[in-house]
């Protein structure tokens, strides 16, 4: 497994909760267990993902800008979390912030996917790529626990 491919594991998993997050209704339980493994998965993946991929891009003049801009996504979904925290679950409010939180992970996983994946691609040799996932898997895993 390479690095692409075990962050692309967690990019699936977040798609498919975030589209299970926003068919929930009112202050349900659904609602609040949807929203706990969407944000689970998401704040383990953010970490993991800065340790392990963005982290040792840094040290490629052309791998900073792009490490700078997707860990300062990674921070502004985690306020958009914080926000959804501070409101209440049964309001209108609740999902619409939901929503928007929705679209921003699946532009910022696109972008990933589709922008910085291929230019990191050409950054890391095969061996590296094969390391960090190793060490990537690691720490998503000690941080979902
Ligand atoms: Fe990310
Ligand atoms: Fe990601």
């Amino acid at each position: 497994m390479n690095i692409f491919e075990a962050l692309r594991e967690s990019h699936d998993r977040q798609r498919a909760y975030a589209d299970a997050l926003i068919q929930t209704n009112g202050d349900t339980p659904e609602r609040v267990e949807a929203y706990q493994r969407f944000k689970s998965e998401l704040q383990a993946h953010e970490t993991a993902e800065e340790r392990h991929f963005y982290i040792p891009l840094m040290e490629f003049d052309n791998g900073v800008d792009l490490s700078r801009h997707a860990i300062a996504e990674h921070h502004e979904m985690d306020e958009m979390m914080e926000t959804l925290d501070e409101t209440e679950m049964s309001s209108p409010a609740w999902l619409a912030a939901a929503k928007k939180l929705a679209e921003k992970v699946n532009h910022h996983m696109e972008e990933e996917e589709q922008k910085f994946f291929q230019m990191a691609g050409k950054l890391l040799d095969d061996k590296q790529k094969e390391t960090l996932a190793g060490q990537y898997v690691k720490e998503y895993k000690a941080q979902l626990s």
